[in-house]
């Protein structure tokens, strides 16, 4: 683990953006990608930044968090491998992940374990006010908040243009719009069934719970289904300490968490809930938040996180160079 100077020096460090002149630009909250022809083939390059997104905002940027999240979807990519073929093709610097281009399919499979969420949107929410169909899941009466669901659910989200919202819907419902054919669509939930589990068994070895997760898949230049993205990343991932589970099930507390909650809820307590001005993070916070993103690395893929000190950028643009001239 970086000591907590190491981590304050990173601050003015921290990656925020990249601009290369390289192929076809799109920017999301987190992750700037680059689709561009390489050695007779299309790829796409993601440069995982720094950003830091909640509440639908880009906050702040967080030392040493794009290279935690891209190699906590590395660990993953490689633990699943065997179950789901992945667009990974290369690593040339640790904040950056080389994919195969595909077409992407325009459904997220998320996949849950527990009865949770905070929003109100969440399935929780809609349990606690009457709900009990959940994408063509029935859920029982009397499910308690984190309770375990007797078997993990599939509710699949269509994926919204840029900025709009996700919609979770029932797989007929899908059919019906037409977005998907029935074959790839069960591809992809069978594919999301095992991924989760193979998520849940190699987390459980680390003392730690895979709650819910979504994937994305894509078709690769032969027509094959592959899973793109990240996977099982505290971004695209809720993960529970699984030692205190129980007890603070029990007392109906609150569970112990390792993602973004920890910054979420300085925001809060400061106010910020999506609207308005995003307030200015104190680089005490940001410090705490980046330890939890590494121990979050550290946890889940038993290793120790090992990263420099110094400009991200410039280290950035000399891999990037190096590979593209390779
Ligand atoms: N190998 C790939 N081939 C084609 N598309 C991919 C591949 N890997 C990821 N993608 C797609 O690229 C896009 C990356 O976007 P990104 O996650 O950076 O932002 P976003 O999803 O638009 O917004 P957010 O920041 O909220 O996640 C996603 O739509 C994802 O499905
Ligand atoms: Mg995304």
């Amino acid at each position: 683990m970086l000591t907590d100077d190491q981590i304050l020096q990173q601050i003015p460090h921290t990656l925020n953006g990249t601009n290369f002149d390289l192929g076809e630009r799109y920017e999301g909250k987190v992750r700037d990608n680059y689709t561009f022809d390489h050695e007779g083939m299309k790829k796409r390059l993601i440069v995982v930044t720094d950003r830091l997104s909640a509440f639908d905002r880009i906050i702040t940027t967080i030392p040493f968090k794009g290279q935690v999240l891209n190699q906590i979807a590395a660990f993953w990519f490689e633990e699943t491998k065997d179950i789901m073929a992945n667009h990974l093709i290369e690593f040339p610097d640790p904040n950056v992940v080389v994919g195969k281009e595909c077409n992407a399919l325009p459904v997220e499979m998320v996949m849950r374990g527990y009865l949770t969420g905070v929003t109100n949107t969440s399935v929780w929410h809609h349990y606690k006010n009457g709900g009990r169909d959940f994408c063509g899941n029935v859920l029982p009466d009397d499910m308690k908040k984190d309770q375990k669901f007797d078997h993990p659910i599939l509710t699949p989200s269509t994926k919204a243009e840029h900025g709009g919202h996700d919609e979770s819907v029932a797989r007929e419902n899908i059919l019906e719009r037409g977005v998907i054919s029935a074959e790839d669509f069960d591809i992809m939930a069978e594919a999301s069934r095992k991924l989760y589990e193979r998520g849940v068994e190699v987390a459980a070895r680390q003392g730690v719970i895979l709650v819910d997760t979504k994937y994305e898949f894509g078709k690769d230049e032969n027509g094959n289904i592959v899973l793109i993205d990240e996977i099982h990343t505290p971004d695209s991932s809720r993960f529970w300490f699984a030692d205190e589970y129980q007890a603070r099930f029990d007392a109906g507390e609150e569970q112990k968490k390792i993602d973004k909650e920890y910054l979420r809820k300085w925001l809060a307590d400061k106010g910020f809930v999506g609207e308005g001005e995003v307030p200015e993070v104190p680089e005490d916070i940001k410090m705490e938040t980046a330890k939890r993103y590494i121990q979050a690395f550290e946890l889940i893929t038993g290793k120790t996180f090992e990263a420099e000190v110094g400009d991200v950028a410039g280290r950035l643009e000399g891999n990037l160079s190096k590979y593209l001239n390779s």
